[in-house]
């Protein structure tokens, strides 16, 4: 698995001990990967993606090489939308009143600079991601005003109940066990604290799944060879969301977690889901 390395003095972890900069002594739990096993023998079978052993170290450094253009390809891949996701986020989560949120696989910081914005002086937001590229290639502007640090998402250097509310963006079709990964972020969020899971769906049906095809197989990766110099990783994109799961079996996931009162809202013609919920 993925070794965290600081990246930031806010936020020093270790992955094996779990201690961070904040002070926080860790426990480690052993993830395990049912679910995550077979959802990843489906979908080696295409070809494309890693396997489930490979997966971790794959994906870390395939965001480490497109983590340059990262945000640029994101508004373009979504005409601009992903703004608009990320406001629906920190809807849903709540922020204003809470003192501590935590951004699982936060990446270039975009989602966790959004709920950061929405909440009191004196709260924090706390990101994290075990590619360290990813971090680094934030704007300024996050690096002031988010914590942070890398961190394996199967492995949360936090105690339980640490945090207010819990999000992630297009982070939970990457992990090779998606339950255990939701389950993690239950552990570290508070009780009636929110989760909030964005992530890319399989794609609309009806009329507009031959378009969407089309676009994200077709003009998706041909747009990350030109903009980003990478086909692979936006073959990955697709191919990886094609084979995930429906956003009504992720939200039965969640309730499995611990979540109550989920709730899925559809955004980007069906292409995208938030999902939503309070740990009871
Ligand atoms: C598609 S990017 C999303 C970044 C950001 N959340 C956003 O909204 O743009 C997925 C991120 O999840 C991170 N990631 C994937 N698997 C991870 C894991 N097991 N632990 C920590 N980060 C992970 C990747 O390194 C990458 O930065």
């Amino acid at each position: 698995m993925y070794l965290g390395v600081s990246v930031r003095p806010r936020l020093r972890v270790r992955t094996g001990r779990h201690t961070t900069g904040l002070g926080l002594v860790l426990c480690t739990r052993q993830a395990r990967a049912e679910l995550g096993t077979r959802t990843m023998l489906a979908m080696a079978a295409m070809g494309v993606l890693p396997s489930a052993e490979d997966k971790p170290r794959y994906v870390a450094r395939m965001f480490g090489r497109i983590a340059h253009r990262y945000d640029l390809m994101n508004a373009l891949m979504s005409l601009g939308m992903d703004r608009g996701w990320r406001g629906i986020v920190a809807d849903e989560a709540s922020v204003e009143g809470a003192r501590r949120v935590l951004d699982v696989g936060t990446g270039t910081g975009q989602v966790a600079l959004t709920l950061r914005e929405r909440m009191s002086v004196g709260a924090s937001v706390v990101g994290v991601d075990f590619a360290e590229p990813m971090l680094r290639a934030g704007s300024p502007s996050v690096a002031g005003a988010v914590h942070l640090g890398a961190a394996d998402a199967l492995r949360l250097p936090f105690p339980a109940e640490t945090f207010d509310a819990v999000v992630s963006a297009y982070l939970v079709r990457n992990l090779v066990d998606v339950h255990a990964g939701l389950r993690e972020q239950v552990r570290v969020l508070r009780r009636g604290g929110r989760l909030v899971v964005l992530e890319i769906t399989p794609g609309p049906g009806g009329i507009l799944r031959p378009l969407f095809r089309l676009y994200f197989r077709g003009i998706v990766p041909l747009l990350g060879r030109l903009v980003a110099g990478e086909s692979e990783a936006y073959t990955y994109l697709p191919e990886s969301a094609a084979a995930f799961l429906q956003p009504e079996r992720l939200a039965d996931l969640l309730r499995d977690a611990g979540v109550q009162d989920v709730r899925v809202q559809r955004v980007g013609l069906g292409s995208v889901a938030i999902t939503s919920g309070t740990k009871g």
